[in-house]
């Protein structure tokens, strides 16, 4: 039998985190595997510790343009995913434009270095709020619209091969992609009598901001052991993964390729998290 050439025409998809990196990357695949695209990100600097620069609005507005390069529409905002009402009112919005949501996938996220004692309450909280309450922030807005339209779906959640395996240097970020998964696996268990599956991706280092973030070197050199807790995985290559390979993934669980597969933590490591 043949693939159709368009797996996800006439589906709806909501992304946070789209502005540049895997965000953007997974709006432009799943605009070319034919969903329509609602698209969030805060574009202003979110968390104070950070040793990248944050994303800008024009960085939202080159995805904007990416995804109307595949002919499909999107609707997009600058929302931060903290912000619940105004995730909702997103939500809300992309009902009204587009008709329904199908495939949700809460990636918007943030990363910064520090020893569990030693980070103040303010960057612990900066990164729990967006990387975890973000998400059911997320979860709340798009679950009712999904559960109404009674077409079933697909969420993807973005955790982290550190909310598998606990790493050194960032035990604050490590707490909340876990915390993902619990979140996960939970709502796929609420979920599964609507017909909408809940899965969350681990990716290991990949080519973004984020993943070049030069300031946890800072933390190897005061912490020469932590070294080890980073390999370079199994895969013959050492350098940074492509978004667009994560985005594979992501395209699968959206589909239904992948009707099979709920409550499942799908690593994109090249089995890093096995060593
Ligand atoms: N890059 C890596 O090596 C790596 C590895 C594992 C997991 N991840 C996860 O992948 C996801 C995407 O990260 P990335 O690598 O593309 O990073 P990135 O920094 O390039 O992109 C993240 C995007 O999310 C947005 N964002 C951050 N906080 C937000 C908030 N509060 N509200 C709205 N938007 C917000 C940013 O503005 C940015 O556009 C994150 O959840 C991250 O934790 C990344």
């Amino acid at each position: 039998m043949t693939e159709p050439i368009a797996p996800l025409a006439g589906k709806v998809a909501y992304v946070t985190g789209a502005a540049r990196g895997q965000g953007r990357s997974h709006c432009i695949r799943l605009a070319r595997a034919g969903a329509d695209i609602v698209a969030i990100d805060a574009c202003a600097p979110v968390a104070e510790h950070n040793g990248y620069p944050p994303a800008l609005p024009e960085d939202l507005a080159e995805t904007v343009n990416l995804v109307e390069g595949e002919g499909r529409k999107i609707l997009a905002e600058e929302v931060d995913v903290r912000d619940l009402a105004g995730q909702q009112r997103v939500a809300s919005n992309a009902i009204e434009q587009f008709g329904r949501l199908d495939i949700v996938v809460a990636n918007a996220g943030v990363l910064n270095w520090g020893r569990l004692w030693e980070i103040s309450a303010q960057q612990w909280q900066e990164i729990l709020d967006t990387n975890l309450t973000g998400v059911w922030n997320t979860v709340k807005s798009v679950v009712p619209h999904m559960i109404a339209a009674g077409n079933g779906g697909s969420i993807i959640n973005i955790s982290s091969a550190a909310g598998i395996k606990a790493v050194p240097g960032c035990g604050h970020y490590c707490a909340s992609k876990f915390g993902v998964v619990g979140l996960t696996n939970s709502l796929a268990v609420e979920l599964g009598e609507y017909g909408i599956r809940v899965n969350s991706v681990h990716p290991y280092g990949t080519d973004t901001p984020m993943g070049n973030d030069l300031s946890m070197y800072q933390t190897f050199q005061d912490h020469p052991t932590y070294i080890y807790s980073f390999s370079p995985g199994a895969l013959p290559t050492e350098s940074l993964a492509a978004p667009d390979l994560v985005s594979d993934i992501v395209v699968w669980l959206a589909s239904d390729a992948s009707s099979l597969i709920t409550a499942a933590q799908i690593p994109a490591d090249k089995g890093y998290l096995k060593i």
